[in-house]
């Protein structure tokens, strides 16, 4: 369905009942709110209705746009982080959910159940508060790639042909001031890769239209940066080399403002860092990209308190010791982008830092 061919325009509330003949019944009544910018059509072209670049000087739209954030989220120990984004959403403060990957952790039930299918549903089930009110964008996890990732092919169809991606695992789109690019480190994103190559030419063109869209935000599961103990001399001294040898070049020449992973369950964010090197104390014009890992949303491995030394990190800047589930919410202007991490189970704001430039 097109909604824009039927008459929908900005602000409409369309409401709807899905209805199953095999079932025989319908869903509940839901509805969402048509929001520039912030719409998929069935053909999963993105935002392609009319005028959708941002206002540099507003009116922005009110309240201003909410973005959810998380990452690493199952049928079990989730509830919270899904309560607490819900209770968002129907106060119509998020309009957007971005989940990087490690969704249902299906293939955890895979050992004592040969069927496991019903994990996926059960988890779509549970998320219907929220994501049947806005959009849930979704990235691959290393969870999702059993049986050749079909579950996460069958359930979700992101926008890949509107950004030029000839894969379903990687596409980008634009929600009101922010370029979001959702990468895939399950797959070969080395130099000349299909990958590399689509993301360095995605990249290059958000970096020239920051006029009309000024913040650019990636996210993929496996963090570049991570200062976790008990996976120091696998992940974080091992595996993130390696991918900061295959991006963080294209991140830096094309300005990124926040790479944010999961995979590590456990929270924390960087000093603007490029090679290692702190290039600011402060999130003021930053030199260099923000690197976040969000992965405590809550998930049947459970979360991981443990982080190794400031001394053998000097580029982080704030972590969360405890196994408290949380996400994150961000806020857009065009020239600030406001991060809090939130716990989950009473939306306490444990962290809370804003990226700003003094022009875009
Ligand atoms: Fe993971």
């Amino acid at each position: 369905m097109d909604l824009w061919e039927i008459g929908f325009k900005y602000g409409d509330e369309v409401y709807y009942r899905c209805c199953n003949p095999d079932l025989g019944g319908w869903s509940s009544l839901y509805s969402f709110t048509v929001r520039q910018g912030g719409l998929l059509d069935a053909k999963g072209r993105g935002d392609d209705g009319p005028a959708r670049s941002l206002p540099k000087d507003g009116p922005w739209p009110q309240p201003r746009p909410k973005i959810a954030l998380i990452a690493d989220m199952g049928i079990q120990f989730g509830q919270s982080t899904v309560d607490s984004i819900t209770r968002f959403v129907q106060s119509g403060e998020v309009q957007l959910v971005v989940h990087a990957g490690d969704i249902s952790y299906a293939d955890d039930f895979s050992l004592v159940q040969h069927n496991n299918s019903f994990v996926w549903t059960e988890y779509m089930s549970i998320i219907e508060p929220f994501s049947a009110r806005v959009p849930y964008m979704v990235g691959p996890g290393n969870h999702e790639a059993q049986y050749k990732f079909a579950a996460y092919l069958n359930w979700f169809h992101m926008p890949h042909n509107a950004s030029q991606s000839e894969s379903p695992f990687y596409y980008s789109f634009d929600y009101m001031g922010v370029h979001f690019v959702s990468m895939s480190t399950e797959h070969d994103f080395s130099p000349g890769s299909a990958q590399h190559r689509w993301l360095e030419n995605d990249l290059r063109k958000a970096d020239a239209n920051r006029a009309n869209v000024p913040w650019i935000f990636v996210h993929g599961h496996r963090p570049l940066y991570c200062s976790d103990i008990l996976t120091w001399l696998t992940r974080c001294t091992v595996e993130a080399p390696r991918y900061r040898a295959n991006m963080e070049g294209l991140f830096h020449k094309y300005k990124v403002d926040v790479y944010m992973a999961g995979h590590n369950h456990q929270y924390e964010r960087s000093y603007p860092v490029y090679n290692m090197t702190v290039m600011s104390k402060n999130y003021h014009n930053p030199p260099a990209t923000v690197y976040i890992v969000n992965g405590a949303a809550g998930n049947p491995e459970l979360n991981d308190p443990t982080f190794v030394p400031e001394s053998m990190a000097p580029w982080r800047a704030k972590n969360a010791v405890t196994e408290n589930n949380g996400w994150m919410l961000m806020e857009v202007n065009a020239t600030a982008l406001d991060f809090k991490y939130l716990f989950s189970k009473n939306d306490e704001v444990f962290d809370r830092f804003t990226i700003t430039k003094d022009k875009v």
